[in-house]
């Protein structure tokens, strides 16, 4: 395993792919993020781990702005996502703007999502057609390649309902890359599958890992997978980081008493 310590991030600038400042969000009065910090550098892939009920997902839907911030800002590539300062005080962007930036970020969910009524080329091309305004024959061009990638370069016109579920998520994760985005959001992306089909998903998002330099902030109960991709991990707590450190140090020496509780219990 590489020294991820003293390793320089593929593509690594001085600002950071994703910035998390004080960010706070409530579900009605139930505190789930409390003031949180944190980077993730370009090109870095970071794990996050913590209990059930922790916020991972949560962290995940902020950036997807799927939820609205209750406090604090999130910035992408340097830029503020859905809120801003404009003198001194805390103010929404307006809708045309986060939606352009929305557009830097993939994200891929455990349940598939993907749309029932259309084909898999469809569903992958969808997006690049109407939100970055491809040409079909662009688009069509590639999501097959992207079909080939994920290895499902013979699917193109099936329906997803007819595809097992790691096939459905490799359509997810082509669907995703289609928007060639900075950062790559995955939430738990074998948890709904049988475990016989959970390595050839893993095995295309390693392949990714390898040959991009996108941004990757993971949640999984993969410990093995999360070792082996990642450059850092965080566990989660009580709405905050309460610890940090490269995945063999985590896996294999965490600080916390907190953190050891868990792994123990995951591993
Ligand atoms: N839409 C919502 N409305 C109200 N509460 C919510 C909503 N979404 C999440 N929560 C609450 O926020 C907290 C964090 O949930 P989240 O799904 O982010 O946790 P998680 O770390 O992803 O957990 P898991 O490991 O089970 O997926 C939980 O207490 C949850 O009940
Ligand atoms: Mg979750």
């Amino acid at each position: 395993m590489p020294d991820t310590e003293n390793e320089t991030v593929p593509g690594g600038t001085d600002v950071p792919a994703l910035r998390f400042e004080n960010v706070v969000k409530k579900f009605g009065e139930n505190v789930v993020l409390n003031d949180l910090n944190f980077d993730v550098r370009k090109g870095e892939r970071v794990t996050l781990i913590g209990p059930s009920g922790s916020g991972k997902t949560t962290i995940l839907r902020l950036v997807m702005t799927l939820e609205e911030l209750t406090g604090g800002f999130i910035y992408v590539d340097g830029k503020p996502l859905t809120h801003e300062l404009r003198d001194g005080r805390r103010v929404e962007r307006r809708p045309k703007d986060v939606a352009k930036m929305t557009t830097m970020i993939g994200m891929v969910f455990q349940q598939f999502n993907l749309f029932p009524n259309m084909s898999v080329l469809e569903n992958i091309t969808e997006a690049p057609v109407h939100v970055l305004g491809k040409s079909k024959e662009e688009a069509d061009r590639r999501a097959r390649e992207l079909l080939d990638l994920v290895g499902l370069g013979d699917k193109a016109d099936a329906h997803p309902t007819r595809l097992s579920g790691g096939q459905q998520q490799r359509v997810a994760i082509a669907r995703a890359l289609a928007m060639d985005p900075e950062i790559l959001l995955l939430d738990e992306v074998t948890s709904a599958l049988d475990p016989e089909l959970v390595g050839e998903v893993l095995t295309v998002l390693r392949d990714i890992a390898r040959n991009t330099d996108i941004t990757m902030l993971i949640v999984t109960h993969e410990m093995q997978f999360a070792a082996e991709v990642s450059n850092r991990v965080l566990m989660f707590d009580g709405g905050r980081i309460i610890e940090e450190a490269s995945p063999d140090v985590m896996f294999s020496d965490p600080k916390q008493q907190r953190t050891k509780d868990f792994l123990q219990a995951v591993l």
